[in-house]
């Protein structure tokens, strides 16, 4: 082999040429391409928590004299603090840098190359590129055109080969909620099943107490959204007690940092604080999607979430997204197979309403 040829060819060529997922853009970046201040962009292209999170949090991060240590591996006392929190026996519970490392682990732990993994699409992307990762096949359900998953469909879609069906609820980019009969309709195939509650503090709908009563379900959860710990990277998913032991020996041992943890427990004491926060976000929600179904050229579906996402019926999506951009206010644009010409808005405060508002009728007209 000439030196010219490198080790490029030796690595798993699946992986060279996957698809990955598309992150957002830094504001740190965005502000110096347009020469302003980081504090002045309006960032709704995360799904974050504008309010930040609990000043207990940013305190106890000041005052923490244990970042030379490495954390607890068996994460003891955090298990323990989310037990209290969601009422779910601490063995149960794994967390993690983030419930992406989570699903991450999890289809690690469930899928060999030629597995299939059923997928109710449009839906997160993280579920899409981890399976494929990891030699999965992805067979895609899609949603109907209100996002409703077609739980029929699925069950359909099962055979000797499917090894897990993923669910996101409420969805990511859609806010569509799955209700819990539909849920318990897919758990009941016996299939491994995955339930990304990611945004089930906005919703209020949740599956993680029945964990306990199924073989095979799983629920995933995180700090990054009502906490607003997104930078912090913590999450947590509620198992089976032996997946959660299987789970707890594949994860990198010391995966939680120390100040996550310091995170968690403060966040743990302020939750009636907080959770004032994720209700002034649902309330913004809901005047936002009632603003944009003012604008004829936009329509807006319900969302259970902190984002509104919408299709795009005059224009294109990618152009409002770039004016958007240029005006220093962040948000997503799809133009996918099923995700065409749509656009999809985190909620912020009040006043990033008013500016996205104000921005999108200049836009428009
Ligand atoms: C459905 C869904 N699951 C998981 C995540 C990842 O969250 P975390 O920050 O905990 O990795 C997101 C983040 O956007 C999401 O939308």
């Amino acid at each position: 082999m000439g030196v010219s040829e490198g080790i490029e060819g030796k690595v798993r060529q699946d992986l060279a040429s996957l698809g990955g997922y598309v992150p957002s853009k830094a504001p740190e970046n965005v502000a110096r391409e347009l020469g302003l201040r980081e504090e002045d962009i309006i960032k709704l292209d995360d799904n974050e928590n504008p309010y930040g999170c609990s000043p207990r949090v940013q305190q106890a991060l000041g005052n923490c004299t244990y970042l030379y240590t490495y954390p607890d591996a068996g994460q003891t006392e955090l298990r323990r603090q989310l037990q209290e929190y969601i009422g779910v026996d601490a063995s149960y519970i794994v967390a993690d840098n983030g419930s992406d490392q989570l699903i991450d682990n999890v289809l690690r732990l469930f899928l060999e190359p030629g597995d299939e993994l059923i997928n109710a699409i449009p839906t997160f992307d993280i579920f899409r590129v981890r399976a494929l990762v990891y030699g999965g096949k992805l067979v895609n359900v899609p949603r109907d055109e209100d996002f409703v998953i077609d739980a029929a469909a699925i069950k359909a879609a099962v055979n000797k080969n499917t090894k897990m069906i993923v669910l996101a609820t409420p969805n990511n980019p859609t806010g569509t909620i799955t209700h819990q009969p539909d849920i318990l309709e897919l758990a009941d195939t016996g299939i491994p099943l995955l339930v990304d509650e990611a945004y089930v503090e906005f919703s209020g709908e949740t599956v993680t107490k029945l964990v306990n009563q199924y073989k095979n379900m799983m629920v995933l959860r995180t700090f990054s959204k009502w906490a607003g710990l997104a930078g912090l990277r913590i999450g947590y998913g509620v198992f089976p007690p032996k997946i959660a032991e299987y789970l707890m020996k594949l994860k990198l041992p010391y995966n939680v940092s120390v100040a996550a943890r310091v995170a968690v427990r403060e966040t743990l004491k302020d939750t009636q604080n907080l959770m004032s926060k994720v209700k002034a976000i649902v309330a913004e929600r809901e005047r936002l999607f009632t603003e944009l179904g003012k604008l004829d050229w936009l329509k807006p579906f319900p969302s259970q979430a902190n984002f509104v996402f919408c299709h795009v019926l005059k224009g294109k999506a990618s152009d409002i997204q770039q004016a958007l951009h240029d005006r220093g206010i962040l948000i997503r644009y799809f133009d996918l197979p099923l995700l065409q010409n749509s656009i999809r808005i985190s909620v912020g405060k009040p006043e990033h309403t008013d500016a996205l508002l104000k921005a999108l009728r200049e836009i428009g007209s």
